[in-house]
This record gives structure tokens, C-alpha cells and sequence, in this order.
């Protein structure tokens, strides 16, 4: 479901592009290349290559005006035209954090280059110039604390804060107002997740879009500055460390089943500042645009959350971790909501209008603990089969727990979920905690543990226009709280090795070890009862994929 979820979030122009098949052989390849284009790049950039495709006005940012000749990520310098190699690696790779796919797989070679230079026809300038030449970008000084520390000093003096934040996640003061070249609201980028980078997340990458800028954003170029002696590539390539520092190693893996680790009686952490969390593994969860039930929103603020899960045997406790560049409501934002609204038209069902809205956010589990894979409807349920919500909101303390029947369909039930909240430099961090008990016997969910628990998750940025049925949703996964596993577990392996013998060795040599832990009040917990497909513990997890 999440594949298919994913797909889905790329937006409705895969709909409209999908079908087609091989494109018959031309004479002469500009013919080949417009055929290839009207039938795989029209439907979002257009016939006439202005970038207003029947499906353009579902994404943002929006496809290419092909028109203009403005092409972000170049190997030359600022405002000029790209290299032909640069043009075919965007083609080949498509650029992550949009819409844009890649091509590699699904075309020709022969296709792709057509295509290329198909697109170029549209900028007539294409044909008189010469083909520009790359930028030297020379090697990558290896990164160390002295280097990341520079560049933290850089990027503060040049202030790269004003757009992307102190901490890098997208919210600086300047990041409200800010517009492409054809006047539609643009996102500074969040640096801390450099898998959506453009033009891709490594050191290297980094230094060259900040060395050629993104032409048609408001990214500045900085070659003019280093050509002119105002700074040194040294510089710059600290910058580019710092910056890569901001992101992880590797991109998060996305893994079917949250581990809920047990805890001693009344350690259950109650806040978002318990350094217990410090401890605890952190699972990430994408979440993509609802773009099934009406009124449907095509362009979503949040696009992941980190999930945390502890038990006691008495109570449990989820902290959550999402990027949101703002407070909301807060009223910096409302000129981004009010033109977010206006590009992202046509919205069916009801109009959206402005207004000042709560972030949100919603746990969601079924009733009660299913046999085998059979869940309600991911979307909130259904009319006979309905779903357990926590509900929580950035204008009220504490969270409702409520039943829903489908999207439009949700009740408030009576008492509520302990909750503590941080807003604090681009992201919200939420702890939720309830009783593994049941307040009371009307569909609110028993938690039990050693079974694979199904949760989904849904986020709203208020002031990105979403609350109801606009904003992001995960599919179902798991979560699982592991009980201290009982000793005929490890009497398992003890059989194993009389029955099969010499192959026993190894078994009992780890049963054995497994002793000695347990006797050393170890926790490690085999979990025996969880099958192959929700095993929290298989590693490496066949079944990880990433983020989109
Ligand atoms: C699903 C919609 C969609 C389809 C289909 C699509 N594109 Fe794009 N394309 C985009 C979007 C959106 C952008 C702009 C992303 C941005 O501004 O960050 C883009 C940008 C580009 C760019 C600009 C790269 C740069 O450096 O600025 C090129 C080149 C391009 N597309 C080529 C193609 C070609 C060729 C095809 C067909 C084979 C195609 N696209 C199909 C959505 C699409
Ligand atoms: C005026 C606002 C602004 C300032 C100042 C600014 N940026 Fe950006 N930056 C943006 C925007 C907007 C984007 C997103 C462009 C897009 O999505 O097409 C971006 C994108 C990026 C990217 C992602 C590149 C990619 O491949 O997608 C990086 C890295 C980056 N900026 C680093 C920096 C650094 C370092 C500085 C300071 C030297 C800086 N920015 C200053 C607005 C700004």
C-alpha cells in the first residue's frame, strides 16, 4: 500500500502520462523527439514546452517552462544556458523533492537524447550559442569538525539562515514570502533532508549549487563572489560540508514495524525533553498527499515523521517528529497560505479559504487488534469497519481519543490522551501516552504486547491551508511492544540442537550466550513469535525502501 500510496503522491500527472508504449521510429530525430515528448513530458510541461500541462497545476514547484531557457542544475555559471550532459542527467536521474521522474529506465537512449534535444528547441538561443563550458569545480577537501565549524560561522555571516532557518529546516524569517520567476511560492529547501536536494544530496553537489545557484529560484549563485576574490572556494567548500552535516549519513530506511522497547515500571517518559528518548530508535515514516477523498490537496507541507515508541507493561508512549517550518497559526505565514491556495486551485469539493489554522496531527489504530493482515480502510476507516484516533492540535492542551467511519466521518469520545508538545526551529516534537488499558469498551483499542499492532499516521500544516481531508497520510504499519521474552523460548534452540546434532553447535553456543544475558538481566528479546514479514528486528530489513 505504501508503494501504491507513494505513486499516487507524485501527483495525478502519472495518470495522465502512464499509458503509451514504444514510440515508433522517425525520420529524423527532432520528429522522434517531439513524439516522445507530446506523449511522456507534455501532459506536465506542455505541447508548447511553457510548462502548463493539463496536470501542471496539481504540482508544485511546477514543471519547467522550457521556454525561458532557466534550467537549476548546471555545471555553468549563473543565467547561463546548461550543458548538453547536464540537461540528460536530469532526464536520466528526474530530481527528487518534485515531480519530476527519471527517465533511464522507462526510455531509450536513443529517445532520451531526441527528447533532449527537443526540449532545447523551445529556447531558440539554444541553437546560435556555443555550448557553454562547465565550471572547474576541482575536488572535495575532506570534511573534518574545523571545516564544518567554518562553514557554520559562513553561513551564519552570509546568512543563509534568512531563507533556510538557524537549524536548516526550512523556516528562516525570509521563507514565507519567497517566489520563483514566474511568481509561485517557493520552499527554502529543508538541509536536513538532502535525499530531496534537486540535484542530489552529496558534498560535491551541494558546492556546485551554491557555486552555480539554481536559476529562476531566489537560491543565490556564489562563482561571481569567488571569481572576484570576496571569498575563497575554501570557503565555500566548508560551507558545503556544513551543510551536508545537517543530513544524516544515509537517508532514513523505511521499515513495516515500530518497536516499542519495554521499560521499568513508571519509566514511561511523560515529555518531549525526557533524555530517555535520547535512547530510544527512531522509526521513519513517510507520508504522502491525500489525494483520494474530496476535498483533495495536492501539495502537502510534511512529508515524513520519526516515530518512538515505549511501554512499561502498564502504560505506552509515542514521541513524534515531524518538520513543520512554522507554529501555526502563525500570521508570517498567512501570505504563503493565501498564495499556496491560490496556485494550488482547482480544488474539488469545497473552496479553501484563508484562515488561521492549528497544525494537527492523528494516530490512528483499528478498534481492536486484528487476526492476520485484514485492517480497515487506511483512510479513516469505513462505515462498518471503523477506526480508534488520537487526535491532537497546536492550539489545545493534552489529545482527544475519537472513532471515525471514513474522513468525514469522525466523533470525539469522551476523556482524553495525555500529551506533551514542542514547536521549536522548524520541527514539532509530540509525546502521547495512554494506558495499554482501555479507558473504556467503545472501540478504543487494547493494547496488548508480542503482537504486531497496526498504526497509520496523518499530519496537517495549518498554515499551508490543510486541515479535514487536506493533508498528508501514511498507509498502515505496525507497531509491536516487545514483552521480556519467557524462558521456554530458549529451550527452542536446546531441541533444535538434539534433533539435528552437529548442526547444534552453533545453536547452543547461542543459546548459551543468550543465557548469560538473560542472567545478566540483558534485554535482548528474540521476539520468536513474530513472523518473517514483521520481525522489528530483522536486519538488514529485505523489505526497506527509501523514503520518496
Ligand atoms: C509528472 C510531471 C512531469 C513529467 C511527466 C515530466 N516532468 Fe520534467 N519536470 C517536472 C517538474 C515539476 C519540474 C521542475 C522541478 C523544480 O522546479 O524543482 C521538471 C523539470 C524538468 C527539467 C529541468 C531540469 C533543471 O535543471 O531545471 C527538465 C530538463 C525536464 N523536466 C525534462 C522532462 C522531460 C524530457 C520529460 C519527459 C520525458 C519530463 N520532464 C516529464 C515535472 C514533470
Ligand atoms: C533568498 C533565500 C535563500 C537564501 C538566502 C539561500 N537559499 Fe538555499 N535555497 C533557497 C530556495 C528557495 C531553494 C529551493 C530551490 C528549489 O526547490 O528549486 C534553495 C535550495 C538550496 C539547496 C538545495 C539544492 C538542491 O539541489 O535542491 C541548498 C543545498 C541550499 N539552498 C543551500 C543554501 C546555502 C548554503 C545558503 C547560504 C549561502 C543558501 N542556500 C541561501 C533559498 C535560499
Amino acid at each position: 500500500m505504501a508503494r501504491r500510496l507513494r505513486w499516487l503522491g507524485m501527483g495525478l500527472a502519472w495518470l495522465l502520462v502512464l499509458p503509451g508504449g514504444e514510440v515508433a521510429a522517425q525520420d529524423g530525430d527532432l520528429e522522434r523527439g517531439r513524439e516522445v515528448y507530446d506523449r511522456w513530458c507534455a501532459s506536465c510541461h506542455g505541447v508548447e514546452g511553457d510548462g502548463l500541462g493539463p496536470a501542471a497545476g496539481y504540482m508544485l514547484p511546477r514543471p519547467r517552462d522550457f521556454t525561458r531557457g532557466l534550467y537549476q542544475i548546471r555545471t555553468t555559471a549563473g543565467g547561463e544556458i546548461p550543458t548538453d550532459d547536464d540537461i540528460m542527467r536530469m532526464i536520466n536521474e528526474g530530481m527528487p523533492g518534485t515531480t519530476m521522474p527519471g527517465w533511464q529506465d522507462q526510455l531509450s537512449r536513443r529517445d532520451r537524447e531526441a527528447v533532449k534535444d527537443y526540449i532545447k528547441s523551445f529556447y531558440p538561443p539554444f541553437e546560435t550559442m556555443d555550448e557553454p563550458e562547465p565550471l572547474d569545480f576541482g575536488r572535495a577537501p575532506r570534511a573534518n569538525e574545523e571545516r564544518i565549524a567554518e562553514g557554520r560561522i559562513f553561513y551564519d555571516s552570509i546568512e543563509c539562515w534568512q531563507c533556510h532557518g538557524d537549524a536548516g529546516r526550512g523556516y528562516g524569517p525570509s521563507a514565507p514570502e519567497l517566489e520563483d520567476d514566474r511568481d509561485y511560492p517557493i520552499r527554502a529547501v529543508d538541509l536536513t533532508k538532502n535525499w530531496k536536494f534537486n540535484g542530489g544530496g552529496s558534498v560535491e553537489e551541494v558546492y556546485r549549487r551554491l557555486r552555480t545557484g539554481m536559476d529562476g529560484t531566489p537560491m543565490p549563485a556564489f562563482s561571481d563572489l569567488v571569481d572576484a576574490g570576496f571569498m575563497t572556494d575554501e570557503q565555500l567548500w566548508n560551507l558545503a560540508h556544513f551543510v551536508r552535516s545537517l543530513a544524516p549519513e544515509d537517508p532514513p530506511r523505511v521499515r513495516e514495524v515500530i518497536r516499542a522497547d519495554k521499560v521499568e515500571p513508571g519509566e514511561v517518559p511523560r515529555t518531549v525533553r525526557d533524555e530517555a528518548w535520547d535512547e530510544v530508535e527512531k522509526f521513519y515514516i513517510p507520508l504522502v498527499a491525500q489525494i483520494i477523498v474530496l476535498p483533495r490537496w495536492f501539495d502537502p507541507a510534511i512529508d515524513g515523521v520519526w516515530v518512538q515508541a515505549l511501554h512499561d507493561g502498564d502504560e505506552i508512549a509515542l514521541r513524534l517528529t515531524w518538520h513543520d517550518r512554522s507554529r501555526s497559526p502563525d500570521p508570517a505565514w498567512m501570505q504563503w497560505q493565501e498564495r499556496v491556495i491560490e496556485v494550488m486551485e482547482p480544488v474539488e469539493g469545497d473552496p479553501v479559504e484563508p484562515a488561521p489554522r492549528p497544525d494537527r496531527f492523528a494516530v490512528q489504530f483499528p478498534p481492536e487488534i486484528p487476526d492476520g493482515m485484514e485492517r480497515p480502510y487506511f483512510l479513516m476507516g469505513s462505515s462498518d469497519r471503523p477506526v480508534y484516533l488520537w487526535r491532537w492540535r497546536s492550539d489545545q492542551d493534552g489529545a482527544e481519543p475519537a472513532r471515525a467511519r471514513g474522513m468525514h466521518e469522525v466523533e470525539a469520545l469522551s476523556g482524553s490522551i495525555e500529551a506533551d508538545a514542542l514547536w521549536e526551529a522548524g520541527r514539532w516534537q509530540v509525546v502521547l501516552r495512554r494506558s495499554l488499558e482501555p479507558a473504556a469498551d467503545d472501540g478504543r483499542l487494547r493494547f496488548e504486547t508480542g503482537v504486531p499492532i497496526p498504526i497509520a499516521f496523518f499530519a496537517w500544516d495549518g498554515d499551508n491551508a490543510e486541515e479535514g481531508t487536506r493533508g498528508s497520510v501514511s498507509s498502515w504499519f505496525f507497531v509491536y511492544l516487545r514483552e521480556e521474552a519467557p524462558v521456554s523460548t530458549y529451550v527452542a534452540p536446546l531441541v533444535a540442537f538434539v534433533l539435528t546434532g552437529g548442526l547444534g553447535l552453533v545453536v547452543v553456543a547461542r543459546a548459551q550466550r543468550r543465557e548469560r544475558t538473560l542472567a545478566e538481566g540483558a534485554e535482548d528479546d528474540p521476539d520468536p513469535d513474530v513472523g518473517p514479514d514483521t520481525d522489528p528486528d530483522a536486519d538488514p530489513d529485505p523489505e526497506a525502501r527509501p523514503p520518496p
